[in-house]
Order: structure tokens, then sequence, then C-alpha cells
């Protein structure tokens, strides 16, 4: 079983972990420690302060020699330049190639990348300004006002969460996400929609998802049972690599909107399945957004370990993860455009790195993909906020918000952005026993009340965070913001030794639904362990009455 690091790198960051445990951040952050100018980053409209965080400058010289000797450079330049580094499933590794304005070749198993990236846009810029435009129309020659896109995981969050966020800047047509195979919610989503007027997205890499060709069907039944079997046609589009099955599905060919395999579902909301994003801004923003993320590739790869947001953060997570016991971490927005942003985030991290098995096809012997959760503040502070800041587990949280708000009602934003700062520095300097006196004391307080008080009030601090601060909401800027996530899961990735784009761990729980579900069709249970049959027995019985 092979290590992810010398273990002369690991006894010095255990014993970097033995040091810090006894450090306070109230100590480290000691006006005139320098240490916010030390521990903070502009690149150009994104500042990154994590001072804040349970590390000091030798720390993160250790860290920065992990990254350097784990090949983390080599590793960047295969991505970019469409190595099979998706070993498991022998496929390059190329959503940097969707948003790219390199003209150098890249060329994978005889594909023009370029060439082909490039013409799948041109045929999403026309598409969405003949829609837009009215020059493509329903079967009832009307405009459509309304999409409707059908996907599920990665053909779903990554659109979901930008059409959500970019809410400020849409064009005019309302886009809706039909997930889940509960009936409930693609029946709910139609009960909002004219036929007439809408237009479907079945998006799904393999075209083969339960889910989403369940779904796809009976918005189709929906769609004949107004409009006949010929609507199908003009009102359903595509975006899928396998030909094929769209087309047995009945979608025409120049509906068909194609991205390859060399896209992972989690990170390709900037190929075709980014298309209801594209219909919701018109092209030119979506062209934004994925600029947006092109300069943040460009960062990635050129910027120095120590000068880099997505290695950085890449770093101060793994710090947590494997010496200083953080089982998750929260992302949490000050924004509420980015109410799903975390949502998203929960499959590109927990798809990518929950796993256990290394590059040498051996289990791994220490901690790997974090557990990631979170929610907008100010939300979060009323709702578990209180176990960050008081409760027995670390808890590091990345703060992100904004210089300037889209909506600047009355004084929304200062409150709001009050909140940002103040939650940091609560969590980093909490409250000493001392201070809880003195207030308790001032509030008129007696000894007896002040003495059974006093442990619940104090908080500890030494609660680590990062803070991004970005100057404003955007197309371009939430490019980069996805694809420095993107990039920081990468680089645990690397470092762990793991291959981040494959993930076998779904299928097993698919496999075993498809059996079932002729078991319930049939309406006999088959062997399982006890409880999956008494459970399925019990369903089948009620089912029946
Ligand atoms: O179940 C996981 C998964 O395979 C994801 O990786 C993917 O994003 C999602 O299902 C949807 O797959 P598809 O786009 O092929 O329908």
């Amino acid at each position: 079983m092979k290590s992810y690091l010398s273990t002369e790198l690991e006894s010095k960051l255990k014993q970097e972990a033995n040091t810090l445990r006894e450090l306070h951040l109230r100590e480290l952050l000691a006006p005139g420690s320098g240490r916010f100018e030390k521990m903070s980053l502009r690149v150009d409209d994104f500042f990154l302060d994590y001072s804040k965080n349970l590390l000091r400058g030798e720390t993160l010289d250790l860290l920065l020699k992990l990254a350097n000797e784990s090949g983390l450079k080599d590793q960047i330049e295969k991505m970019f330049t469409g190595e099979k580094i998706n070993w498991t499933e022998n496929r390059a590794v190329l959503h940097t190639a969707l948003r790219s304005r390199d003209e150098s070749l890249l060329e994978v198993d005889g594909l023009n990348v370029r060439e082909a990236v490039s013409a799948v846009l041109q045929k999403m810029e026309a598409f969405c300004a003949e829609v837009h435009e009215g020059r493509i129309l329903s079967s009832t020659g009307k405009k459509f006002d309304t999409v409707v896109n059908i996907g599920i995981g990665g053909s779903d969050l990554g659109p979901k969460m930008v059409v959500e966020a970019l809410d400020h800047y849409g064009c005019g047509i309302n886009v809706h996400f039909v997930s889940n195979v509960d009936g409930t919610h693609v029946a709910q989503t139609l009960k909002k929609c004219n036929p007439e007027t809408t237009l479907f997205l079945v998006a799904s890499k393999t075209f083969t998802t339960q889910e989403t060709m369940t779904n796809g069907h009976s918005a189709r039944d929906w769609l004949i049972e107004n409009l006949g079997e010929k609507a199908v046609q003009d009102h359903f589009v595509a975006m899928s690599t396998n030909i094929e099955e769209v087309t047995r599905f009945g979608i025409r060919e120049e509906r068909i909107f194609e991205f390859w395999d060399f896209v992972g579902g989690r990170y390709s909301l900037w190929s075709a399945i980014g298309l209801p994003i594209a219909l919701f801004l018109g092209f030119e923003r979506f062209r934004e957004l994925l600029d947006g993320a092109y300069a943040m590739d460009e960062h990635f790869r050129n910027a120095e370990f120590d000068q880099s947001l997505p290695v950085l953060l890449a770093l101060i997570g793994l710090w947590y993860n494997n010496f200083m016991d953080a089982q998750s971490y929260a992302i949490l927005p000050y924004d509420q455009y980015l109410h799903r942003f975390a949502a998203h985030f929960q499959q590109v991290d927990m798809e990518s790195n929950g796993k256990s098995v290394n590059c040498d096809n051996e289990p791994v012997d220490y901690e790997t993909g974090p557990i990631l959760w979170g929610e907008p503040g100010t939300n979060g502070q009323h709702a578990f906020y209180q176990l960050i800041h008081q409760g027995s587990k670390l808890i590091p949280c990345d703060f992100i918000g904004f210089v300037e708000s889209l909506n600047p009602l009355s004084d929304h934003h200062n409150k709001l952005m009050a909140n940002y700062f103040a939650q940091t520095e609560a969590l980093a300097m909490g409250l000493t026993e001392d201070e809880v006196r003195v207030q308790l004391k001032s509030e008129g307080k007696s000894e007896d009340e002040i003495n059974k008080l006093l442990n619940h009030k104090v908080f500890s601090g030494n609660r680590p965070t990062n803070s991004l601060l970005i100057d404003k909401l955007s197309p371009a800027s939430l490019g980069k913001l996805v694809a420095l996530y993107e990039h920081k899961v990468f680089v645990q990735g690397i470092l762990w030794r793991l291959n981040s784009f494959d993930q076998w761990g779904v299928e097993l729980g698919k496999k075993l639904a498809k059996s079932i579900l002729s078991e319930i069709e049939s309406g006999k249970a088959r062997d399982h362990d006890e409880s999956t049959t008494g459970l399925l027995t019990e369903f089948l019985n009620r089912s029946k009455n």
C-alpha cells in the first residue's frame, strides 16, 4: 500500500499539526503579525484571504513541497493537453478545451478537438438566435417562451446552478429543470408549461439514464396528448454523446447537440449540456461564462503554486482533511443567487474524490474526499452555524462574498456583508471566559447566574475559514469561480493519487434498482438480504391493498 506522501513529509506535517493544535488564531492574527498581507492573494477581480486558517508559513511550505513532489505540474499539463488521465475508462479529460481560446492543435483519438468544440458552439449560437428571434417556432407556429431541461446529476446540477446564479442576466425565456424520477417533479413542472410554447431539452451524456429517459418519455407523452405525435420533432432537442439512442427517441439529427466522452458529466456545463444556460442568457453571455472559466484555466496552468488560487484552496483543504481530522467542509456563499452552488459542487467534489483506491489500483490507507455541504448566508446562520461555532466538530468553511450587489436595495447589501465579515471574525476569535464574564456583569447578572451561563456563552474560536471576495457576480466571474473549485478538486485528486474522473460508486445501486423494478412489476420479491426482502414484501403487500 503506497502512501500519497513521503514518510519524511508526513512526519513533518504531523509535527506541524501538533504545533498548530497548541496555537490559537487569536495569537496568529494579532495586530502587527503581517499575516493578512502574507496570506492573501488578489487575482484580477478575485481576492482570497486565507489568513484565518489553522496554519502558518512553515505549514504552507510543507504543503507546497507535497504539491511539487506529487508531480502536480505535469498532471495539470497532461489534463490540458488531452492525455488519457481518466485511466479506468481510458479517456482524456478535456472540459477545459470547451472554454479554451487556445488555437494550438489538440487531438484525441484522431478527433480535432478545437474544431469539434467550435462547431458545436456555433450550432448552439445559431440555435439560440433562431429560438430568440422566432425563426425556430413551435409546431403550432408560436415562439418558444419556456425551456424544460430534462437531465440528472451533471446534466442537471451545473446548468441549474448557473441559470439560477445568473437569473439577473436572463433574456426572457423561462427555464425549468426536471431531474428526479419521482413523477411529482415532471408533473409539477408541466403544470407550469404551455405545450404550444415549451421546448424540451433532453440532456444525457449516455442517453440511457433511467431517470432522464423516464422523464423524457413522460414529457413526450404529455406533448403528444396536447399537440399530437408530429409535434415531437419540433419541441424536442437532445444533448448527448449517444447519437444512436437519441435518434431512436425520435429527435431529429439536426436537433442533436453533441459532446464527447472526454467531457465528464459533472464538468459538462461548458459543453452542449450548457444549452439551457445559453438559451436563458443569450449566447453572448454564455460565451462570457466560458471566457471567465478560461481565465481561471490560464491562471491555474501558469501561476506558481504559492500564487495559485486552486492550488492554495486544495492544499488548505487537504491539511484539514488529512492532518486536522476534519470530516467535512462548508461552502457558504453570501449571495442568494448562489443558492445551488454547494449542491453542484457536492457532485463535483464528492463524485470526483469520494474514492478509496489509488492509481496503483490499491486501497488507500489515508483520508480522501471530504463531505461538502452548504447554504447561502445568512440563512445558514439561523440554521446550522450554531454547530460550526460551538459544536465538537472542526468544519473549515469557505465564505464567498461580492463587493457589489446586483440588487442594491436600501441597506441590504451592507447588512449582508456585515454578516459575512462578522461570522469569520467570530469563528476565528471566539469569545473568552473573561469577555463573557464582563459582558454578563454589564447586563446586571448575579454571580450565580453568571456561573450557570458562562460555559454556554464561551466561543472557543480558532475555527478556520477562507474568505473569497469577488467584485461582482457576472457570467465571467461565475465562470471563474466554478473553474476555481473544479481545479481545486482536481489538485486534491492528484495529491491523493485518485482517478477523479470516473464514478464506479454509482453503478451498484443503479443495477440493483433495475432488477428490483422487475420484482415490483411482477409483484414478487426475490431473495435479498432479510431487511431488503422484508421491506419490499411490505411495500408490495401494502400497494396491493
Ligand atoms: O449517476 C451518476 C452519473 O453517471 C453522473 O456522473 C452523471 O452526471 C449523471 O449520472 C447523469 O448521466 P447522463 O448524463 O449520462 O444521463
